[in-house]
């Protein structure tokens, strides 16, 4: 049938049923609103509003800021922004020093190897904060792969480390400084998350399962610290140029860390792409527009399958570069 026969054949079936033509017509249009009242509110947050003000957790009033793997990338842009926009910083390297310098604030260091720590390393960051006032959390300390590799040849080594680092460090970590935010009634967690853990990422599956366990843990933590007047937000990240990425050139899909950071510092407490997840936000604009997306076609099963294309591209690229590297030692 071409498609003045499909028309024709609609016509015949709206005026012989008219109800039932209203009624689809009624839900056709319902859909079409549903999907323009999200966009928008997408659009708005991504690109117009602004967030919660930095204020509001204690900046410029003397108030602490912690963040766990701040030696680079976008911990050490969260370390620089935090500090710059007036919080003392928590930190577990030299960038310490670097803050102290720029802008005049008080720096803590503490040294931890968070894929071996012993509970003396904790007991040591228990009493180097007991006492600050500590306003904000950034639990951005992670592991990935060192490149796409498939489960069953994934050593136990990069398993514990990646649990160790992205799991279990964030949770005791947060059970250490949640108190002091709980007195203050007043703090912000934000847990540097991946789209790995809403595309499960083959390949990537350790990193991807840990990263989903923080998203939902996340929002379980948000739940139930709401009357608390401490706000979790799981912060949902693509690519950002990094050591970890791999990625050394910014482009709009991925930015450095000093545009992310910066996205995610001004949209606190907004959604963005993140739409209908509640603590969830996808910050970033070219990030947002991308999950908003994703979210609104739903076709996950395609999506692992362009990731796995992908990672086994990517892990033969990893290999032959190695074989180079030692051909020529
Ligand atoms: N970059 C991306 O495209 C991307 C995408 C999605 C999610 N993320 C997430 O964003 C967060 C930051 O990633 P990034 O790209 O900024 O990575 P990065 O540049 O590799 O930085 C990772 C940071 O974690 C620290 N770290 C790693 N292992 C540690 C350990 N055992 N003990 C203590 N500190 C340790 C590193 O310190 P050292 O240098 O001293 O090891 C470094 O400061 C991670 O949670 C990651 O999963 C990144």
């Amino acid at each position: 049938m071409n498609v003045l026969g499909v028309l024709k054949v609609c016509t015949i079936s709206v005026t012989q049923y008219p109800l039932i033509a209203l009624s689809l017509g009624a839900l056709g249009g319902l859909s079409l609103a549903s999907f323009l009242f999200s966009a928008l509110r997408v659009l708005l947050q991504t690109f117009v509003l602004r967030g919660i003000s930095l204020k509001t957790y204690g900046a410029k009033k003397g108030v602490w800021a912690v963040v766990t793997g701040a030696t680079d990338g976008i911990g050490r842009e969260f370390a620089n922004q935090l500090a710059k926009a007036g919080f003392n910083v928590v930190l577990l390297n030299t960038v310490g020093s670097e803050i102290e310098a720029k802008y005049g604030n008080q720096t803590k260091i503490h040294a931890i190897d968070f894929s071996a720590p012993d509970e003396k390393a904790y007991e040591g960051l228990a009493s180097l904060i007991s006492g600050l006032e500590i306003g904000v959390l950034v639990n951005n300390v992670g592991r990935s792969h060192d490149f796409p590799v498939y489960f069953q040849d994934t050593t136990l080594e990069a398993i514990q480390d990646i649990i160790e680092i992205n799991v279990k460090a964030t949770l005791r970590v947060t059970s250490i400084i949640l108190p002091s935010l709980v007195a203050r009634k007043s703090g912000l967690i934000l847990n540097i998350g991946s789209f790995a853990a809403a595309v499960p990422s083959p390949m990537l599956a350790t990193y991807a399962g840990a990263k989903a366990f923080l998203a939902t843990w996340s929002q379980a933590l948000g739940e139930e610290l709401r009357s608390t007047g401490v706000l979790v937000q799981h912060v949902n990240t693509f690519w950002v140029v990094s050591a970890m990425s791999k990625i050394r050139k910014p482009s709009a899909l991925t930015p450095l860390p000093s545009t992310y950071v910066r996205a995610v510092l001004s949209r606190i407490g907004l959604p963005c792409g993140a739409l209908g997840s509640p603590y969830y936000t996808t910050p970033y604009w070219a990030h947002s527009l991308v999950d908003f997306v994703l979210r609104q076609v739903g076709l996950m099963g395609i999506y692992m399958r362009v990731t796995h294309g992908m990672h086994k591209d990517l892990r033969a690229r990893a290999l032959k570069k190695l074989a180079r590297e030692a051909k020529s030692q």
